[in-house]
């Protein structure tokens, strides 16, 4: 039963939300006033998240994704990953603020993960903490100098431009990459934040991002799947890369392999869905296996053509980034 939606695409991408709590505030993601957390007894628990991604594998599902909020901070979290890999997964990896990765690098990798995506939004530290509204620019690079003395390594760096805040740091990120050897992801402000902030004038395009980058150093394209979300590029003369992403200016739904599960087990066919499926009844009901996987072949069948940000009518989705998980 291979998971695919009405218009053919194939499904193929779990990103699993283990958390909606997290130690940043980060200005385009999370509230500045304080915020409810999911109750818990509505989040999953570890060997419900276990079933729904042994099912999903079933399904050919190949890449598994741990998100939050921040997945770190969800004490459990080496132990699902071995067994996320021990259930045949063939690409799991996490989305982290990094504040608390310097000390758990080692497990991580030791329990099987491939890969690390680290978000780093400003490489000055007053500016980080401005963004992050919190004190830790110290251990995010500590725990990305972890993360590059470890086998994760490419390791990616992710970072939200948001106009005025740091577009300005377009060159100095490249020349992190170079520097570091490492691949730098340039991620377009999307309307998922919590104090609806967002207005098209604060998107920077990924084309400026690349005009400006290019200007200064040669870049070739390296190619990529099809259904990435990343337009990537290498430097000609030197380390080092780079990854657009225009999710507003270019969209890339027509090949979306993507679903994501949030931590109190609702399935999203899209970031921006209106609505989620609530996939507890079924966990905590009763449900054979077989009842599950038809409830997800369902849902999924009914994916959404697309995120309608660029559409007139557009209305910002049910939940906010740090509820679904990136
Ligand atoms: N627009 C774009 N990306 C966002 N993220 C969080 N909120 C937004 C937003 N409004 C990103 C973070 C991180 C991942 C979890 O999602 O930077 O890389
Ligand atoms: Fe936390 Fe990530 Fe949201 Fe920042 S973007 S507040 S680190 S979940």
């Amino acid at each position: 039963m291979p998971l695919v939606d009405k218009f053919g695409r194939q499904i193929t991408d779990v990103r699993v939300s283990v958390t909606d709590r997290c130690n940043f505030r980060c200005v385009y993601c999370r509230s500045a006033n304080p915020e409810n957390h999911m109750p818990s007894r509505d989040l999953l628990e570890w060997e419900e998240y276990e079933r729904l991604v042994r099912l999903l594998i079933g399904m050919g599902i190949r890449k598994v994704r741990v998100t939050g909020g921040e997945p770190l901070v969800r004490p459990g979290i080496e132990d699902f990953i071995a067994r996320v890999k021990a259930l045949g997964a063939a690409d799991v990896s996490m989305t982290t603020n990094a504040y608390l990765l310097a000390e758990r690098c080692k497990r991580l990798a030791a329990a099987g993960m491939d890969r690390i995506n680290i978000s780093l939004d400003s490489l000055d530290r007053d500016k980080f903490e401005r963004v992050t509204r919190t004190r830790t620019f110290d251990q995010v690079i500590a725990g990305i100098d972890a993360a590059q003395a470890s086998r994760l390594r490419p390791v990616k760096v992710n970072a939200v431009l948001v106009r005025g805040l740091n577009d300005d740091e377009v060159e100095a990120f490249a020349a992190f990459a170079r520097d570091r050897d490492l691949i730098m992801r340039f991620i377009e402000f999307m309307p998922l934040d919590a104090d609806r902030v967002w207005t098209r004038d604060l998107v920077v395009p990924a084309a400026e991002v690349y005009q400006r980058i290019a200007a200064r150093w040669p870049l070739v394209p390296v190619a990529h799947e099809r259904s990435e979300t990343a337009r990537k590029y290498r430097f000609a003369d030197g380390r080092g890369e780079i990854g657009l992403i225009a999710s507003v200016t270019e969209p890339f739904c027509g090949a979306c392999s993507r679903i994501r599960l949030t931590a109190d087990g609702k399935l999203r066919t899209c970031l921006f869905s209106r609505e989620d499926h609530d996939l507890k009844p079924f966990l905590r009901g009763g449900a054979s296996d077989d009842e599950l996987s038809e409830a997800i072949v369902s849902i999924v069948m009914n994916k959404e053509p697309g995120h309608r940000i660029n559409q007139p009518d557009f209305v910002a989705p049910s939940r906010t980034m740090v509820s679904i998980g990136g």
